[in-house]
């Protein structure tokens, strides 16, 4: 086939993707909407502060990953929805506290003020403070989890790991303590692994972990596409500071260099950067070889993800 034959028909299957992505989109925000307080609750002004951070934005990606995952190993989207949600809700604590001024100080996320911007800082504080214990509260009881007791209490060691010093909040450290130092894109992507790349991969593995009974194979084939999925999600993050349209995004740009923080186009320039993701890209697709096609739903993510613009 003709090469431009064959990007007519991949951006074709991007336009159907975009569909589902947003099919995808739309059965979070209800699920998630369910699953948060009501505004009304006492503490009001807390639960308002929760559903103005969780609902109305952002895309999604992580709970797309775990849907995606979901065709590829048997399971329906019911069965993982719980899961979804305990990721994404913790996916927005690691953004609320991410845009304090103690962190990266921004004043826009999804296209609307930060949380502190919009409420203060303490309730920012207190916003990842609570969306942390209710995402592992989904995790042990949501009634939509179709999971035994030891799947529950894996998922829930999973989720801790991931967001923990050896993850997410660990990658968070590192990012604050080497701006304006020097890194080699060794230690860059070891941080990005953690910062990023650990929830992108719980993502994907915890909805694996709902089918007990899969192949140890294919779990690590699974292992292997996340990996590399997750890290070449934060280079593009990366890139998009530097290329993208801020109007798109629904947050700054320009915001790594002004903190010196050390990122891949920083450290490597831009080419090398998106070389960087296409063969990391090709890594993730090469990964899932051995599930055929019932991996559709995760090869069109990853390409999705590739030509990303937001
Ligand atoms: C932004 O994540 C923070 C990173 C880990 C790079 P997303 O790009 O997934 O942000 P939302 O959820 O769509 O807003
Ligand atoms: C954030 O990385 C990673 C998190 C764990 C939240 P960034 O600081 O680059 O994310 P953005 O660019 O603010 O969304
Ligand atoms: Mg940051
Ligand atoms: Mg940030
Ligand atoms: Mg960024």
């Amino acid at each position: 086939m003709s090469e431009s034959a064959d990007r007519r028909i991949r951006n074709d299957e991007e336009d159907e993707f975009g569909t589902q992505l947003e099919t995808w989109r739309l059965r979070m925000e209800g699920a998630l909407a369910a699953r948060l307080p009501e505004a009304e609750v006492v503490p009001a002004r807390l639960h308002e502060a929760i559903r103005y951070s969780v609902l109305g934005g952002g895309k999604r990606i992580r709970p797309a990953l775990v849907f995606a995952t979901a065709h590829a190993v048997g399971l329906t989207e019911d069965e993982v929805e719980a899961a979804a949600c305990a990721i994404e809700l913790v996916h927005v604590y690691s953004l609320v506290h991410d845009d304090l001024p103690a962190m990266d100080n921004d004043d826009l996320r999804r296209g609307r003020p930060t949380c502190h911007k919009a409420y203060d800082e303490a309730t920012a504080l207190l916003v990842g403070d609570a969306l942390q214990p209710l995402a592992f509260q989904l995790l042990a009881q949501d009634p939509k989890l179709p999971a035994s007791p030891a799947v529950r209490l894996r998922l829930i060691d999973m989720l801790a790991q991931a967001i923990g010093t050896l993850g997410m909040a660990g990658g968070q450290a590192i990012d604050l303590a080497v701006q304006g130092k020097q890194l080699d894109i060794g230690q860059v992507e070891d941080m990005h692994a953690r910062k990023t790349g650990a929830v992108i991969r719980a993502s994907v593995l915890m909805a694996a972990e709902c089918a007990p009974s899969l192949d140890p194979n294919l779990y690590g084939a699974l292992s292997r596409f996340a990996n590399a999925v997750g890290l070449a999600f934060q280079i593009q993050d990366d890139l998009l500071d530097v290329t993208g349209d801020a109007s798109l995004l629904g947050k700054a740009t320009g915001a790594d260099s002004e903190r010196a923080k050390p990122t891949h186009p920083a450290v490597i320039g831009i080419p090398a950067s998106q070389q960087r993701v296409r063969l990391l890209h090709n890594q993730a697709i090469h990964a899932l070889l051995p599930f055929g096609e019932r991996a559709e739903s995760l090869r069109a993510l990853a390409h999705w993800l590739l030509s990303r613009r937001h």
